[in-house]
Order: C-alpha cells, then structure tokens, then sequence
C-alpha cells in the first residue's frame, strides 16, 4: 500500500489519453527526494513516449521538465533541505566512466534508468488500484503534483526566476542551449545553422546569441517560430516550404558551414543539416524521431568532407553546473524564456499538449497549485 496520493497524469497504452487521476504515491528512498511538484514544461519527447515511440512501458506518468519544493528527503541524502526549491532533470549512476569523467547525459545507464519505466531495481513510486504505474521517467514523471526522484536529479535554485520559467530548464532550454554553449562551442567567426524552431531551437538560437556567433541561421516553416528566432538572436530565417534550404544558406556561405544542428525530429532534414557543412564541419542531431527510424546516407558526405556527425543528449549538461548558469543568463536577460513559454492548469493537461503537438505554443507549460502534503 502507498503512504499517500497525488494526482497524476496516467498514459495507459501507447496512443491512450492524459487520464488526471489519484495514484498511489510512495515514500523516498534513502537516495531519493520527495518534491511537490509546482510546474512542468511539455517536451516534444513526452508526446513521443505517450504514443508509444520510445518503446517505454505503460501505464505510464511522464513529464520530465518539473520543478517545486522538496517535502522530504531519504535517509541517506546530502545537500538538501525540506523547504528546497529544486528543478529537475534526468537520472544517472555516478559510477560508470563517463559519468566519472563528467558526463552524465551520457551515463552508460542512461536509457533503462530514464526510459525503462522505474528504479533500476524494477520498482516504481506509483500505483493505481494496487497495481504499479510506471515512474521515474527521465528521473522524475513530472505530470503530478507529487513525485519522487533520485537527488542527484535536482538542483538547488535560489533566483527569483518564476516556476514556469524555472521548469523548462531541465531538458527543452538546457538541451537546446547546451548543444551550443557546451557541446558545439562555435567562436564568433563560425555559422551555425539551426534546423527546427521548438523550444529546443530556439533554446539553441539564445546560446548562439550569448556564445557571440555572427552567422546564426534558423530554418522552420513556421512563421511565428522564425519571427521569434529573429527576435532572439538569428541573423537570418529560412521558410523549408518556399526556398530550398541548402541553396538559400549557399547564398549566405558559399563555403558552408562550421556547424549545424537538426532540432527538429524530421530525420528527412538531417540530410540538409549534413549537406550545409564547410569540410570539416560538425552536424549535431538532437532531434529524436522514433527508435527505430533508418537514416540513408552517402558516407562521403562525412568522409570525403572530413564531416562529423554526433548526437548530442541534454546538451552536454552537467545539470548542477549548467542549470544555475542558465537561471543566471535569464537574470541578465540574455534567456528571455518568457517569450516561449504559456501556461496551463494541471486539469488543462490536454489542451497542453495540443497546444504543443500544434506548433501553437513554443513552450506549454502546466502548473500544478497543488496543496502541500
Ligand atoms: N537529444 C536530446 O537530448 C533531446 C532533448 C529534448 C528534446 N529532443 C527532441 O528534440 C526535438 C525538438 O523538440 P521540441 O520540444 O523543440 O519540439 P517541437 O515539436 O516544438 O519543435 C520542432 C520544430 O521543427 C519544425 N520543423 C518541422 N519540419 C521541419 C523542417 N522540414 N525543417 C525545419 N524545421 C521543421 C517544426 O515546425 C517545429 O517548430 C524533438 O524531436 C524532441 O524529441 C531531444
Ligand atoms: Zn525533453
Ligand atoms: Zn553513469
């Protein structure tokens, strides 16, 4: 039996509906915290799992861009207080060599410890009806007004920063900066084209905007998102569906580019992400189309070019180093987040997600207001 409830978001089966309902709620473990959730972003990948694309288990509660309160904390944890305020990202071991060495987005743990539907020991945090409800994804199924989640997936935030700006930070903002500031690094001189204008684009066009870069270069065909982008930092905008977007970035660098990102989840414009390359040009594919999605390419687009082509997970993020930088980055005004993102009561979880699903709202955002436990 759990020792409480909360309200929580349940997907039963790949493709099923948001179902707002009690779930059962247990307490943390010595490593974990327990967090009243006081926002949540929606991520495109959290549309993805709930229809089944990532081959997550079900019934699932996902959501993986929280932030609120710690109300309690397991035996064993350091670093936090009740009373914290915390935003969330993923899970990783600590122990493996790259996380050893600096890099948990990635943790050779990585996919069963923020995919696979629980704690590594199989368990999960929640039921319904007596049965187990998947938990745990990407450290924390955030669509709830309570959860709990390891402790190292928190960070401590002491900034003013609203909760539904805080919230999209731990994966959208941190995936989308990080890809530029951490893992790409482009100097001012570099061009830099991003592919795909969601959260996650334009996340990067703002880290192009703070790292300096002089040829930014964002590709969507929606209007408002290039509009945005141009506002935020790009130094050009390409519509897909009237110029060919290799010939229209050609005609800004003839020799190409130093860097490229496809943010966009169509495998399709990996292709042009690639082809706008200089020699010697970096691609980073962020975009995540279903597991299982082939990809046909010539290897001399890579090899003859001297090309490399790398995924990037959660932008390179240390998330207790980078998530305070980003907060201070908002603090200057230099991650005006507050023209991404619209907010949404938790019972308005559907129109949410459309909102996201649409391409109407960059950044959808729910609040929770839930009571303390
Ligand atoms: N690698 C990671 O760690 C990581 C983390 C978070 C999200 N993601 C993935 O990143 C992607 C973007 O996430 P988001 O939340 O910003 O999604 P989103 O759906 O809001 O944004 C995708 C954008 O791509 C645009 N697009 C569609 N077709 C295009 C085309 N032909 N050319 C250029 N742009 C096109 C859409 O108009 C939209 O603006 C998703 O696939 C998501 O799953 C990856
Ligand atoms: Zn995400
Ligand atoms: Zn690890």
């Amino acid at each position: 039996m759990s020792a409480r409830t909360t309200p929580a978001a349940v997907v039963r089966e790949a493709g099923a509906p948001f179902e707002l309902l009690p779930l059962g709620l247990g307490e943390p473990r010595a490593d974990e915290l327990a967090v009243r959730v006081e926002a949540s972003g929606i991520c495109h990948t959290d549309i993805s799992v709930a229809e089944g694309k990532f081959g997550t288990p079900f019934p699932i509660v996902v959501g993986h861009e929280g932030t609120g309160v710690v109300e309690a904390l397991g035996a064993e944890v350091d670093g936090f207080a009740v009373g914290d305020r915390v935003v969330l990202s993923f899970d990783w071991c600590g122990h493996c060599r790259n996380c050893v060495d600096g890099r948990p987005t990635y943790c050779y743990e990585n996919w069963p410890r923020n995919f696979g539907g629980g704690r590594l020991d199989g368990s999960t945090s929640l039921e319904l009806d007596g049965a187990p409800v998947h938990s745990h994804f990407n450290g924390q199924s955030s669509f709830a007004e309570h959860l709990i989640c390891p402790a190292h997936s928190a960070t401590r935030i002491e900034s003013e920063i609203p909760p539904a700006l805080l919230a999209p930070l731990g994966c959208g903002v941190q995936t989308g900066a990080g890809a530029v500031l951490n893992a790409l690094r482009p100097g001012s001189r570099d061009g830099l084209a991003i592919f795909g204008l969601g959260a996650v684009g334009l996340s990067a066009v703002m880290g192009a905007a703070i790292a300096g870069c002089e040829l930014v270069i964002a590709v969507d065909p929606n209007p408002e998102r290039r509009a945005l982008a141009a506002e935020l930092g790009a130094t050009h905008t390409i519509d897909p569906g009237a110029d060919d977007p290799l010939e229209a970035i050609r005609a800004l660098a003839p020799d190409g580019l130093q860097f490229a990102l496809e943010m966009s989840g169509v495998s399709a414009v990996l292709q042009q992400a690639i082809s706008t390359l200089a020699p010697g040009g970096t691609c980073g594919l962020v975009g995540a189309p279903p597991v299982g999605t082939r990809f046909p390419l010539d290897v001399h687009e890579i090899l003859s070019f001297g090309r490399s082509l790398r995924g990037i997970v959660i932008g390179d993020a240390v998330p207790s180093r980078f998530l305070p930088e980003l907060v201070g980055y908002w603090e200057e005004g230099r991650l005006p987040l507050e023209r991404l993102v619209e907010t949404f009561p938790f019972t308005e979880i559907d129109a949410a997600i459309e909102a996201a699903r649409s391409g109407r709202v960059v950044k959808a955002v729910i609040e929770m207001g839930g009571a303390p436990a």
